[in-house]
């Protein structure tokens, strides 16, 4: 499942997000690539041991931990500590999939990835290209968000970021281990929690609600690794 999560991050939120990370000296983006990624990896990153990392990437965490559409698609055990990175002219990352298991190497936090996610922190009218572009059964799918917009999809995936072509993209990036590993059971459970809020809405005080409920909860029961 590939799923937009608008408005993570307010218009004023993004401003101070950015106006600290012009201050910081970046790094080369491969201090957290794999063998195979490092090949197809030209971006910069934020430190990841850095003050400006640690704290904004908590008011992200704290941002996803109020959004109820964030828990109901990735139905989170673990989200690893976001890392920031930027795309400038004719910087790009080619075709991969993400590393199975990440370390954070200050927190030593340790993941599998289950979902990758992207918040977009920088509007599109400021670069062009940079399409995050992911490949799943019915295609490939291209994504520029607004910023302050999340992108989740499966880690599984193969996916890349088109070249930039004009300005830079700065975004951030992390991964979640979920309670349920597999894409498909969590989807199953997303499109069902979805279909059970309408309902709810619509029908309130409907018996069915009580059993669809129901079946939902020992789905996630029987799926599930808490
Ligand atoms: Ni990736």
């Amino acid at each position: 499942m590939l799923l937009q999560i608008p408005g993570v991050l307010s218009a004023e939120q993004v401003k101070q997000f950015r106006s600290r990370m012009d201050a910081v000296a970046w790094v080369d983006g491969n201090v957290t690539s794999g063998h195979q990624s490092a090949q197809a990896k030209f971006n910069e990153q934020l430190p990841e041991e850095g003050a400006e990392a640690r704290e904004l990437g908590e008011v992200i965490l704290s941002a996803l931990s109020r959004s109820a559409l964030f828990f109901s698609a990735a139905l989170p055990k673990q989200v690893f500590p976001p890392l920031f990175n930027r795309y400038r002219e004719g910087m790009t990352f080619g075709n991969h999939v993400d590393g199975a298991i990440r370390t954070h190497g200050p927190t030593r936090t340790r993941i599998r990835t289950d979902l990758s996610a992207t918040l977009f922190l920088a509007a599109p009218e400021e670069y062009d290209g940079g399409e995050l572009l992911v490949e799943d059964n019915y295609g490939t799918h291209g994504v520029k968000l607004p910023a302050g917009h999340l992108v989740l999809y499966p880690s599984t995936s193969l996916h890349r970021v088109n070249p930039i072509t004009r300005g830079a993209r700065v975004a951030s990036f992390f991964w979640i281990q979920s309670m349920v590993r597999d894409d498909a059971q969590r989807t199953l459970l997303f499109d069902m929690d979805m279909a059970i809020l309408r309902l709810a809405k619509e029908r309130p005080g409907d018996a069915a609600l009580v059993s669809l409920t129901g079946v939902y909860h020992n789905l996630l029961r029987m799926w599930s690794e808490p």
